[in-house]
C-alpha cells in the first residue's frame, strides 16, 4: 500500500474524539517524555520477528483495539510477561493514562499505536497474532450509524490475515444488537469459529477478566454483557 492510500484509509473506522479536558503540564511531560519510546513507528516495516518490537523476549503477541481507561490492558500485561501486548488507542487522555501507568510500573511488555487501529492492522504481517481483543468498542446504537462499527466484513478481513492460524478474536459488549451484528458478520466471513458450547460461555467474562471501565458504566446502567470468542479457522 502506497503510502497515499495509507492516508486515505487513515480514518476510515475512527469516528470518535482524539482530545478531551487539556492535559496538565505534568501529564503533557508524561506523554511527551514516553509515548517515543513505547510507539509503534508504521513508517518503518515491521521487525522480524514481530516479537522483537519488544525489549524483553516474549513468546505470544496480543492486539487490543481501542484500550480506554486501559485497566485491561495493563492487568493483562503484568498478568502475562511473555505475551507481548500491542494497545491502540486515538484518544489522547486516555494514551496518557495509560503510558503513566507503564512508568509506574514497569512494564516493558507493552508497545502502542495512537491513531486508528485499521492503519496498525495494516501494517502487522500476515499470521502473526495469537488474540485480538475488541473490548466495549463504540457501540453506534443508531440503526443509521451501524456502518461505524468497528466490526465489519473488510476489519474482519484485517482480523483474519494478521491472526496465526487458530488465533483468538475476542468481542465483549453490553450492546445487544451489536453482539447479534458481530455473531452474524463473524459467521458470514466465513473464516472464524464461534467457540461458545452453551450460554454461559458467553455470559461468563474471561478469565482473569478485571472489567473495565465502560462495563462499569454498562452495569449501573443495568445492562449486562456478553462475551464471545472467535477462533481463526
Ligand atoms: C466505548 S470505549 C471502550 C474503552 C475500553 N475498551 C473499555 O472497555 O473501557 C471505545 C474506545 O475505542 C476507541 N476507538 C474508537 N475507534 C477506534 C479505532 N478505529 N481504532 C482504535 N481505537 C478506537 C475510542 O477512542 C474509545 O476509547
Amino acid at each position: 500500500m502506497t503510502d497515499m492510500e495509507r492516508r486515505g484509509r487513515a480514518t476510515e473506522a475512527f469516528f470518535g474524539r482524539r482530545k478531551g479536558k487539556a492535559l496538565r503540564e505534568q501529564q503533557a511531560e508524561t506523554l511527551n517524555n514516553l509515548l517515543p519510546a513505547f510507539l509503534i513507528d508504521l513508517s518503518a516495516a515491521p521487525p522480524e520477528p514481530l516479537t522483537s518490537l519488544f525489549p524483553v523476549p516474549v513468546q505470544t503477541l496480543r492486539l487490543e483495539i481501542g484500550f480506554g481507561g486501559g485497566e485491561h490492558l495493563m492487568h493483562r500485561a503484568l498478568e502475562t510477561p511473555s505475551t507481548g501486548f500491542i494497545g491502540v488507542e486515538p484518544f489522547v487522555n486516555s494514551m496518557q493514562k495509560l503510558l503513566a501507568r507503564v512508568g509506574e510500573t514497569g512494564a516493558s511488555n507493552i508497545r502502542v499505536y495512537n491513531d486508528d487501529a485499521t492503519q496498525l492492522l495494516d501494517w502487522l504481517p500476515d499470521g502473526s497474532l495469537d488474540q485480538i481483543d475488541l473490548l466495549y468498542p463504540d457501540p453506534w446504537p443508531k440503526r443509521k450509524h451501524w456502518k461505524r462499527r468497528f466490526v465489519s466484513k473488510t476489519n474482519l478481513d484485517r482480523f483474519h490475515r494478521v491472526l496465526k492460524p487458530g488465533g483468538l478474536f475476542c468481542f465483549a459488549s453490553d450492546i445487544d444488537t451489536y453482539v447479534n451484528w458481530t455473531l452474524i458478520k463473524c459467521r458470514d466471513h466465513g473464516g472464524f469459529d464461534w467457540v461458545a458450547e452453551n450460554a454461559a460461555d458467553w455470559l461468563t467474562p474471561y478469565e482473569g477478566w478485571p472489567s473495565t471501565r465502560y462495563e462499569a458504566k454498562a452495569r449501573r446502567e443495568g445492562r449486562s454483557s456478553a462475551y464471545l470468542t472467535f477462533r481463526k479457522i
